[in-house]
């Protein structure tokens, strides 16, 4: 890992400054400098960067200076973040002789009048990142760690598939191979020994831009972070890296998918910790449920609440001798999801290293994954799902 900082924690405001006055950015520097809850990710001097720099760093509230001088004044460079639908809070900074309406409506979401103290600074950032948040319900983060306590349950066919549909669905997603040894994603894909993998995320930096580096975009759409390239690299990621990893990714990405190995370790632990649901895959075999069983008694003692898995029954329609009422039992509710098996159109697509999702979006299969993705989202399935069971 390329890492050196500690990452801010998720409550930390990442504030970006549009002023052309040094003094004035030295000043708001001074105020924020004992203020561990805002971390300043850059004074832009020139307000036709500005755009740029919002689209790169993704900054949680911009302060923007409305006597901004030059190309892009500061009037204009308020009204071009909200026509650019930016979806961030502008604070604006102005002097008592031209005072400003805070207009949300307008892209004005505060307003700062010169001399201000950083305590005035402070509540003003806290008030529009509050108000924005409560404004934005449709914004919700979604980070679904594939998980099952026995090896060859689908896992990773089922994240890989998981995330295209969600991608179809419109979610913005990113995939990571969470089988950090042997990098089951790298394996499927036959993604080159040289691409870039989590080794080479930096993660004391949070640029959009970085991320690019280091992502694989497959082309079926879906951005993937690769495992390393060799076995004993693993080695070398942490659960804190795994922590840091996830808090960049939920900031960019409105679902983010971890495919992982079967055992429990650190770093499993660290993908479910961070998740916000647990797709737990359960198959017709005894093995897998007695340690489905097991696993479920190890949640209850992290303190997982029983909401936070689903379960989700592979192959479901081939229960191999094994009554579906002795599974609910056994997992004591009825699971929340089911996939059909189709040996044909996913070995092939494996294979082939193509979700079969998009090789045959009508087969029972994708349409079954389509339809978890609409319950994970907890948007309604779509018309056309139902009615093959
Ligand atoms: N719904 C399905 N229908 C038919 N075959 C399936 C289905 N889901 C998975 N498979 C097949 O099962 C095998 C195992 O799948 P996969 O590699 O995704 O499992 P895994 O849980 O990730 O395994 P591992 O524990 O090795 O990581 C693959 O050959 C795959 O093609
Ligand atoms: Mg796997």
């Amino acid at each position: 890992m390329v890492s050196s900082e500690p990452m801010p924690s998720s409550d930390q405001t990442r504030l970006l400054i549009v002023e052309d006055v040094p003094q004035v950015a030295q000043y708001i520097r001074g105020l924020l400098n004992t203020q561990a809850s805002i971390k300043l990710l850059d004074v832009v001097s020139d307000g036709s960067r500005a755009i740029g720099q919002i689209r790169e760093l993704r900054p949680d509230v911009v302060l923007v200076d409305s006597l901004l001088q030059g190309r892009v004044k500061g009037p204009k460079l308020v009204e071009q973040i909200h026509e650019a639908g930016l979806d961030v809070p502008v604070i604006v900074l102005t002097v008592p002789q031209q005072p400003v309406d805070e207009d949300p409506g307008r892209g004005v979401h505060g307003v700062l009048a010169m001399p201000f103290s950083g305590f005035d600074l402070m509540t003003r950032i806290a008030y529009v990142k509050r108000e924005h948040a409560a404004a934005s319900p449709g914004l919700a983060q979604h980070v679904f760690t594939v998980f099952a306590p026995k090896g060859g349950v689908g896992k990773t066919t089922v994240a890989f598939n998981l995330a295209v549909a969600f991608g179809q669905q419109g979610q913005r997603t990113v995939l990571i191979d969470g089988s950090l040894q042997f990098g089951d994603l790298r394996a499927l894909l036959r993604v080159p020994v040289d691409a870039p993998s989590i080794m080479d995320l930096p993660t004391d930096r949070i640029a959009e831009s970085d991320l690019a580096d280091v992502l694989w975009r497959d082309p079926s759409g879906v951005d993937i972070l690769l495992a390393p390239p060799r076995i004993e690299m693993a080695e070398m990621i942490n659960p804190r890296d795994v922590d840091k990893i996830l808090s960049l990714l939920r900031r960019v990405y409105t679902t983010v998918v971890i495919d992982t190995s079967s055992s429990i370790n650190d770093i499993n632990l660290a993908f479910l910790d961070g998740a916000d649901t647990i797709v737990e895959i359960v198959t017709y075999d005894s093995t897998t449920i007695h340690n489905t069983i097991s696993m479920a008694d190890t949640f209850r003692s992290i303190g997982y609440p029983a909401s936070k898995v689903h379960y989700l029954v592979n192959r479901a329609d081939s229960p191999g001798g094994i009554d579906p009422d002795d599974l609910h039992r056994a997992l004591g509710r009825i699971p929340e999801h089911r996939v059909v098996s189709d040996g044909h159109l996913v070995v092939r697509s494996n294979n082939e290293g193509v979700p079969f999702v998009l090789a045959d979006p009508a087969a029972a299969v994708s349409q079954d994954i389509a339809r978890v993705a609409s319950e994970l989202l907890g948007t309604r399935p779509a018309a056309a799902v139902a009615g093959h069971r």
